[in-house]
């Protein structure tokens, strides 16, 4: 047994790929096991070859294409799948026939009830070791690298099981795969089994211990772990953690808890962490999964803060709240993710980082602007900041102030709009008609200032994404043969528009007035 490193075994593309809802063509499984390679697993599983000729073809190519991991076909312990994993694997420099049987008493009584097979649950189990036996033999025939697994190990009959194990190492078996097929274990129990098995079946030392869990239970990487502990030296999972059912131990969460506890489990792999992210990825794209927000080691949010006391920390060290660095496993770089809770060293953090410094007061005042947004929308985008803070545009004072805009519009009704205005000689409040609620708006507008300035050129467009992304409007007016531009954001198109039209307005006064006092807007 190597006490030096942990076998990576990938089975993405066989175990992963049977996931309910997914398919894989050939050409995507090559591209993954090329990405797979490039991560340096040491075992690709790349299909199961008797179970399609698609997937014969796909395992031939992997086999033909792939340098530098093993190449492994799955195969039931009957010859004629052992041969199509043979003859698939045959163009691999090194290559492996997985091969196995059911052998917890469910299994044995369910899948072995033919006659056949024996009349009582003890001949079935007599003749289930010779087949795992003969299926080892036989499969040595193709290769010298011959793994056996032992399906529902985490259900057998733990007598039964060490009998199995002991029965196929000595027909050949190079590793020995002790799977939790149905996720059943728990992590004591699961590493105290493997610990067990390599400490009493006499000939443990010939063969490899390998953990495969699943994670219907949620428990898959601990029990993966807890068997690293036990002993195990060759750890199977899916990259993001897919496969059948609730899926497989993620293979980047395995790598990661035993490279970032090194301390504790002494031990560690061959990947190259940093292809990580941009494999599950492409697994994700290609399997049209996902990946969750606060999947780990993966996931968008994994190196994200956003809570004030969180991101104060983060900024003074990110150690703080960070026990893996992002470029560590190739994610984009941790994320101060800007929301109503994230306080005002966030903010700050985040605008210097877009080049902007700005004093205390300034900084106040961004606050209360950012927390208007960040109360209406989830997340605050650098672009909706840089919305916020203007790009730093020098604007007129504003004389008219929009204090509150009501718009009604539908089908059936009169497009309504309802307006207070602030003034330098009081509060105007007027009511009016439109074509649409934006004209409604704007004709409100001109009815509480008396005014009418002709509207030459009206925009919108989403300067954020998302549906509630900040809309940025731009009007063009025109009064006494000149031009004023005025500018208006908000998540709401309306507010946006009305807004706009406000500064517009007041650049126009602002111009009639002769030259204005200029500030910064924020
Ligand atoms: O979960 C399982 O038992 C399997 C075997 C075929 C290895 O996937
Ligand atoms: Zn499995």
């Amino acid at each position: 047994m190597s006490g030096e490193k942990v076998v990576v075994f990938d089975t993405t593309l066989r175990d992963g790929e049977q996931a309910a809802g997914t398919h894989l063509g050939a050409r995507a499984k090559l591209e993954i096991a090329q990405q797979l390679a490039r991560l340096g697993v040491d075992v690709i599983e790349a299909g199961f070859p008797i179970s399609s000729p698609e997937d014969f073809e796909a395992v031939k190519l992997i086999a033909t294409q792939v340098q530098g991991p093993t190449i492994c076909g799955l195969s039931r312990a009957v010859p004629q799948d052992i041969d199509a994993a043979g003859q698939a694997l045959a163009p691999a420099k090194r290559r492996r026939i997985h091969t196995g049987l059911g052998i917890s008493d469910i299994h044995i009584a369910s899948k072995f009830a033919d006659e056949k097979y024996g009349r009582t649950l003890e001949e079935k189990k007599r003749r289930a070791v010779e087949m795992g036996i003969e299926a080892v033999r036989y499969a040595r025939k193709h290769t010298d690298d011959v793994e056996f697994y032992c399906e529902d190990s985490g259900r057998a009959d733990k007598g039964y099981l060490f009998e199995v194990v002991e029965a196929v190492i000595d027909a050949g078996a190079t590793t020995v795969n002790i799977p939790d097929t149905t996720g059943y274990s728990v992590p004591e129990q699961f590493g105290a089994l493997i610990a067990e098995l390599i400490a009493k079946v006499p000939n443990s030392r010939k063969a490899i211990f390998s953990v495969h869990c699943h994670d219907d239970l949620g428990m898959s990487v601990a029990n993966t772990l807890a068997g690293v502990r036990g002993g195990a030296r060759q750890v199977e999972g899916t990259i993001n953690g897919v496969g059948e059912r609730a899926g497989n131990a993620s293979l980047e969460e395995v790598v990661m808890a035993i490279r970032t506890r090194k301390d504790y489990f002494g031990i560690d792999t061959a990947i190259n962490a940093k292809e990580l992210y941009r494999t599950s990825r492409m697994v994700a794209e290609a399997l049209g999964m996902p990946v969750p927000a606060n999947k780990a080691v993966v996931g968008a949010n994994a190196f994200a803060h956003s809570s004030g006391i969180h991101v104060d920390g983060f900024i003074k060290n990110p150690l703080t709240y960070e026990i893996m660095r992002p470029e560590d496993v190739g994610s984009p770089k941790s994320a101060v993710i800007l929301t109503a809770r994230t306080g005002r060293a966030g903010l700050r953090h985040r605008l210097q980082e877009l080049g902007y410094t700005l004093s205390k007061e300034e900084i106040d005042q961004v606050y209360q602007r950012f927390l208007q947004i960040a109360d209406r929308k989830k997340e605050v985008f650098d672009e909706d900041l840089t919305a916020i803070i203007g790009g730093g545009i020098r604007v007129v004072e504003q004389v008219y102030v929009l204090e509150y805009l009501h718009v009604t519009s539908g089908t059936g009704t009169l497009p309504t709009a309802s307006v207070k205005m602030r003034a330098q000689d009081g509060t105007k409040i007027a009511v009016a008609l439109g074509d649409g609620p934006v004209d409604a708006a704007y004709e409100a507008i001109r009815q509480a200032i008396g005014m009418t300035p002709k509207l030459e050129e009206y925009s919108i467009r989403a300067v954020t994404s998302g549906k509630d992304a900040l809309g940025e409007a731009t009007v063009r007016i025109r009064e006494n043969g000149r031009t004023f531009i005025g500018r208006g954001v908000s998540t709401d198109i309306i507010e946006a528009s009305a807004k706009a039209y406000v500064d517009a307005i007041n650049r126009m006064v602002a111009a009639q007035a002769g030259p204005a006092e200029l500030r910064i807007e924020l």
